[in-house]
């Protein structure tokens, strides 16, 4: 039965490690934050979507089988409403409200907190709290939003921290099998906080999609299928930048295995030991930092961080650090703890 009003909750995600590992087959260690974006859906009689952008004051509105693209966060709506009707679960006509706490391009992925509320309300509206697709599927249509819609090849960290979240815990992704093991997160004291380096960002027009094309080209020539199954020895083979990318994504994956380690022994500095590895690894191999985030960092290092990274698709956007009990992390940062994944919400 369908219902007249359906409401969703997506988080935000910080990855504690394991960057540019998605798309490659690798391991990352996500959680989902409690900022997020809230979808409020109305059914309504007319054939169109209307929505409106709580924090930009924008609207948007088109008829149920227009197709044509557009920008911006309308890009999300039109895309995620497209592909349900691509996958037999064409939304009917609704007034869409978006909301939340999530700062937008910072890195803590709004984009994909807002296809998974768009999609979870939309889906809920159908009625049977949008069972007809489970959270994977949910995730595998939202990152077809991203690329076909967006123009940003993204990976599915976002939309499966954001979708498989859950208090307390980090999750282990294998992006290989797509096996989610949550890990628990015990601060004991250690704080963990973001630091947004001022710098927006946007994955369609970074040099995200390039990096991914340079992991798939070192793919085809180590004759892998994915970029995390080469062997470190067979590394060496290739010629640069190519070269650098691959030992990233390699050593990447290691250094998410020994955080699970660090993590599971209640080891917070060792994890803080390796936030510091991959970020010069990302700087320095993967070369996806920039002037301004590399202050943000050695700002925080500064303010007496015992680890701090960059986080996301890079090219800007935010940094994590983890503060040791009774050293206070520099004002303004924001504090990040697990928190629930995505859920539709109760009238
Ligand atoms: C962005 C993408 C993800 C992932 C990260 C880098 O957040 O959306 O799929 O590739 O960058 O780890």
């Amino acid at each position: 039965m369908a219902r007249d009003r359906a409401a969703a909750f997506a988080p935000g995600r910080v990855n504690l490690i394991g960057e540019h590992t998605d798309y490659n087959g690798g391991l990352a260690l996500p959680f989902s934050i409690a900022q997020g974006v809230t979808v409020r859906g109305q059914r309504s009689d007319e054939p169109c979507i209307s929505a409106h952008a709580e924090d930009l004051d924008e609207h948007d509105r088109f008829a149920l089988e227009d197709r044509s693209p557009a920008r911006g966060w309308r890009a999300f709506v039109r895309g995620v409403v497209a592909e349900l009707g691509a996958a037999g679960l064409a939304p009917g006509g609704a007034r869409l409200q978006i909301g939340g706490d999530l700062p937008r391009g910072a890195g803590l992925s709004s984009s994909a907190a807002l296809e998974v509320a768009l999609c979870l309300t939309l889906t809920a509206l159908r009625g049977r709290d949008g069972a007809e697709l489970d959270r994977l599927q949910v995730a595998q249509l939202c990152s077809r939003v991203e690329s076909e819609w967006v123009g940003a090849r993204t990976g599915l960290l976002d939309q499966l921290a954001s979708l498989f979240g859950e208090p307390d815990a980090a999750l282990l992704i294998d992006f290989a099998t797509l096996a989610i093991e949550p890990v628990p997160l015990r601060l004991g004291g250690w704080q963990l906080v973001v630091v947004d380096s001022g710098e927006r960002h946007a994955h369609a027009s970074s040099g995200y999609n390039e990096r991914r094309s340079e992991c798939e080209q070192a793919s085809r020539l180590l004759g892998v299928r994915l970029l995390a199954e080469a062997q470190a020895e067979e590394v060496g083979r290739l010629a640069e930048p190519l070269r650098s990318r691959a030992r990233h994504v390699l050593g990447e994956s290691l250094r998410v295995e020994e955080a699970v380690a660090a993590l599971r022994a209640d080891d917070l500095q060792a994890l803080a030991a390796l936030l510091n590895a991959s970020h010069a690894s990302l700087r320095d191999c993967y070369e996806v930092s920039t002037p301004a985030m590399e202050r943000t960092v050695r700002g925080l290092l500064e303010a007496g961080a015992a680890g701090a990274r960059m986080i996301g698709g890079g090219f800007g956007g935010s940094a994590l650090a983890a503060f040791a009990p009774g050293i206070e992390p520099p004002a303004g940062a924001l504090y990040v703890r697990p928190g629930d994944g995505a859920h539709v919400l109760g009238d």
